[in-house]
């Protein structure tokens, strides 16, 4: 039989005839998940963290972040910490909607301004087929055509409500598809599908007294890093994996396609031609102002959200009410947050004192040893700033020898 016919314990003792050691897992998860993927044979689970009281628009959240970096969350929770010390992150996310292409490939006798005069009627009658879309508050908002040579462009803007939206925009572009292909000036629609084009734009803003971050001097390296990932892109995109770290775990603890976030990042950044930082902080008198604008194609429902327990899970530790323009300031802000801490950290004392403080616990859980040992060997680990396994096991040594 065909391996994705199996039944997942049946894939599980493919695996095993072939030598191959799998960790337990119990029938009941195992089923659950084979609902949510394909081929499924196991599971991949990750450590949610939170980050504490981040203050956004006046509002207070705990945010739920699925990674396995410690130094991810620690540092979402240093800049939530001056954040909120300092009023808070003001951010604000549109919503405007996300894209669907459509790209036809037509005659000589084809007239876009005749095709542009239908676009009423083709919003209309999109509108009325996906009518429970329009219920909830979303619809197609836009069409906009270019052409090129035999080609015709067709950006159409659908605003998904409080989902991600991207299967609704298939469907509505597959259906308008369909209606432009019976035109006699259309060949045939070469395809159409959802683009993930940076869209539902959310920008997130901080203004920290210069003392909030340790005073003038350090504001103005942080501004001075700031200007060098405007150009530098080297450093650009050092700046923003440390934003990514913050946003794509909030996005994995909510049940959201972080690939398309990556994705449309990328087009954001270069948007200018040139490659660049998506934040940019800046000294204005005693103040150090920052800002980050993202594209966040995020819900709140849909796809698999309102079906996995450890998604709602961390919907219930948001606030069950959130809204997907909310969810969206959150992201933007804890991606600031990260942000500000790494820029913190290098200007100050270097990443790799924080980072390597957190990885010494990992060396740590690696030992055979009671618990008392490892409390005793991690302290020792970062007493003396040795971060290796060799040194977790020299230090374990002389614990045990001095306990003698
Ligand atoms: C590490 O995961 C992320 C940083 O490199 C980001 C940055 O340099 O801004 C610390």
């Amino acid at each position: 039989m065909k391996f994705y016919r199996l039944t997942p314990q049946q894939r599980r003792d493919v695996l095993v005839k072939q030598g191959i050691e799998l960790d337990k897992i119990d029938a009941a998860t195992l089923n659950q998940l084979n609902q949510l993927s394909e081929n499924v044979v196991g599971e991949l689970r990750l450590p949610v963290g939170l980050v504490q009281n981040l203050l956004v628009n006046g509002h207070s959240y705990w945010v739920p972040m699925a990674t396995e970096e410690p130094s991810v969350v620690a540092a979402a929770n240093h800049g939530s910490n001056i954040f909120s010390k300092c009023g808070g992150v003001i951010a604000q996310s549109k919503r405007q909607g996300i894209y669907g292409q459509i790209v036809l490939q037509v005659t000589t006798d084809f007239r876009p301004e005749s095709l542009r005069e239908q676009f009423p009627q083709l919003i209309n009658l999109a509108n009325r087929e996906f009518a429970s879309l329009v219920k909830h508050g979303g619809g197609v908002k836009e069409i906009e055509m270019r052409q090129e040579d035999e080609l015709v462009y067709l950006q159409v803007l659908v605003d998904p409500a409080e989902a991600m939206g991207a299967n609704k925009v298939n469907a509505i572009v597959e259906f308008l598809a369909d209606q432009l292909a019976k035109m006699p000036e259309v060949n045939s629609k070469l395809f159409a599908i959802l683009s993930n084009y940076p869209s539902q734009l959310t920008t997130a803003q901080v203004k920290l007294p210069v003392n909030a971050v340790g005073g003038a001097e350090v504001a103005d390296k942080i501004a001075l890093l700031s200007k060098i990932g405007q150009h530098d892109v080297y450093r650009a995109v050092t700046n923003n994996k440390g934003i990514m770290n913050g946003v794509n775990a909030v996005l994995m603890a909510t049940g959201n396609d972080e690939r398309a976030v990556a994705a449309a990042s990328g087009v954001l950044a270069s948007q200018s031609g040139q490659y660049t930082s998506l934040s940019k902080w800046e000294v204005q008198g005693d103040y150090l102002s920052g800002e980050l604008t993202l594209p966040l194609a995020i819900g709140t429902v849909g796809g698999s959200i309102k079906t996995r327990a450890d998604v709602q899970q961390n919907y219930r530790i948001l606030g069950e009410k959130i809204t997907a323009a909310e969810l969206a300031d959150v992201i933007a802000a804890v991606g600031l947050a990260n942000n500000l801490a790494a820029l913190l950290a290098i200007t100050t004392d270097g990443i790799q004192e924080g980072h390597m403080k957190l990885q010494a616990r990992n060396l740590v859980a690696n030992l055979s040893a009671t618990a008392q040992e490892k409390k005793q060997v991690l302290h020792l680990l970062t007493q003396n700033r040795e971060y290796s396994e060799a040194a977790a096991s020299k230090f374990l040594h002389q614990v045990r020898e001095r306990e003698d």
